[in-house]
């Protein structure tokens, strides 16, 4: 065998020592308590499209326990309906009263599928009391009236006698609900009215003028955002109703591994895809940057929230299933994007104070798949259930070292984190390792100094297209993690590829 010629031994040596390095990652964890985060980031989206309420939510004439019970355990804070695009056609009077003789429509935005309005206004209400979550409505701008919006928030909300009191009596409910989160109107650049944003800061202004404060039961109005990267929108908003009477402005950011046309498969796809997807996710970080400096310019000190009213991965719909229904499975590739980006949420937690993934259940990168009686539980889903500690924490800040994940001539970080600390001292990190096959030593260091014990639960699984079937529901799921350990005053996280680390500290 002829032997290394003396640079190439070099290069070795240097690539070694490269590569070696690149295999930790350094944590600082500040002691300074941030900002809260928000419960309310932890938040999902459920609309009237495809099998997300008829068969997710709704089975016939009864909510499904199964579905309601699966998403209590996670703590689900806000639930969004009942759209999305369908919001601006949809008219709350056809979804109250007797169900059978409630309108029967035609849902002309996903699929042109008949709709008996079986799951109404009442429906919806106490889906929201079993879950324990707060309810959050986007009323109607596209195809609705000021008056429209009026009534319903007085059917919803007025605790005296009016006629849409009374006639919420009549259905059955006598004490108001006292909603608070109100959308007025969704994505008004597109699917809610093709609107300029002028003309929807106009729009705002009249119908929140009819949004009223019923006692008990002040709204927070959030306006209908930017399609995710569109800066103008936001600074138009900022300009023209920045100064009224707005809680917060929404944003919707999708990641594609692909494009509109070619999306991709949830499940059949390589490294590529995988990457492409990964970086795409991780974009969300610039573009709440970037529009979060538009609104501190109107805003410094930050009275208005940035509201991710709709995230997540979208993929083709699963072979053999109605394109319009986005129904798509969902993997490893989707739970490590969900942490990421609660990941980056969590670090903008002053700013950001509710999100809500697309959707829920049956949709999009849902959290639970029904098939008839059947009911599994996605990788996304653990994600939301490892990290409901940082509801309503405080968040603390952090500086993260990562080495980078290359593919394809091109590169992300392969780590990233957020921590907090909640009400009983305990100390929360959620870390992710992004690189499909390395696994990375994150060495953390607390500013607050030493701690007792750490325990913590891993996601994972060999491949990143793996994932959670009906006849194999428990396959992606957390486990006990024992790869954390005290160094020193400091910690030694030992973490697998491609997983999702929750640690507790104390
Ligand atoms: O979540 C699916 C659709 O995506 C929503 O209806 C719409 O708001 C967005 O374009």
């Amino acid at each position: 065998m002829n032997p290394l010629p003396r640079s190439l031994c070099f290069v070795f040596l240097l690539f070694g020592i490269a590569a070696s390095a690149q295999t930790s990652a350094d944590l600082m964890i500040r002691d300074t308590s941030g900002p809260v985060i928000s419960r309310a980031i932890y938040g999902h989206f459920s609309e009237d499209l495809g099998r997300c309420i008829y068969d997710g939510f709704w089975s016939g004439d009864h909510i499904r326990m199964d579905v309601v019970d699966a998403l209590r355990k996670i703590r689900i804070p806000v639930l969004r309906w009942p759209g999305g695009c369908f919001a601006d056609q949809y008219h709350w009077r056809d979804g109250i009263g007797p169900r059978d003789q409630r309108k029967h429509t035609v849902n002309t935005t996903w699929g042109m599928v008949a709709d008996d309005n079986s799951f109404g206004t009442h429906e919806f209400m106490q889906l929201c009391e079993l879950l324990g979550c707060q309810p959050y409505i986007a009323g109607n701008v596209g195809t609705g009236t000021p008056e429209e919006m009026e009534s319903w928030l007085e059917y919803l909300n007025y605790n005296g006698h009016s006629t849409m009191a009374d006639l919420r009596r009549q259905n059955g409910r006598d004490q108001p609900w006292n909603v608070s989160y109100w959308g007025v109107g969704n994505e008004s650049w597109g699917c809610g009215g093709n609107m300029t944003p002028e003309y929807y800061s106009d729009e705002y202004k009249r119908y929140s003028e009819f949004c009223k404060n019923y006692p008990g039961a002040p709204l927070k109005l959030i306006a209908s955002g930017s399609n995710g990267d569109d800066y103008h929108w936001t600074e138009t908003l900022m300009q023209h109703i920045g100064r009224g009477r707005v809680w917060g402005i929404s944003m919707h950011y999708y990641t594609l591994a692909g494009t509109w046309q070619h999306k991709g498969s949830a499940t059949q796809f390589g490294e590529d895809e995988y990457f492409k997807a990964l970086s795409a996710g991780l974009r969300m970080e610039d573009i709440v940057n970037r529009h979060s400096a538009i609104m501190d310019r109107y805003d410094p000190r930050k009275r208005i929230a940035l509201v991710v009213d709709e995230w997540g991965i979208w993929t083709d719909a699963e072979p053999g299933t109605n394109p319009a229904f986005l129904y798509q499975q969902n993997s490893l590739r989707d739970a490590l994007i969900a942490a990421s980006t609660l990941n980056i949420f969590n670090n903008h937690a002053d700013r950001i104070r509710m999100a809500n993934l697309a959707q829920t259940v049956n949709v999009l990168q849902a959290l639970v798949l029904t098939d008839k009686d059947r009911m599994l539980l996605t990788p996304t889903y653990y994600v939301f259930d490892l990290y409901k500690v940082h509801q309503d924490a405080h968040s603390l800040a952090i500086q993260l070292m990562s080495p980078d994940y290359s593919y394809g001539g091109g590169k992300i970080p392969a780590v990233n984190a957020s921590a907090s600390k909640d009400s009983s001292g305990a100390v929360h990190i959620t870390l992710v390792n992004l690189d499909p096959v390395r696994r990375i030593m994150v060495r953390a260091r607390l500013e607050a100094g030493s701690f007792r014990s750490v325990e913590g639960q891993v996601l994972t699984s060999g491949h990143f297209n793996d994932y959670n079937t009906f006849d194999q529901p428990g396959k992606i799921k957390p486990v006990a993690f024992h790869g954390a350990k005290k160094e020193g005053d400091g910690l030694a996280v030992d973490m697998p590829p491609m997983s999702v680390v929750a640690l507790e500290l104390r």
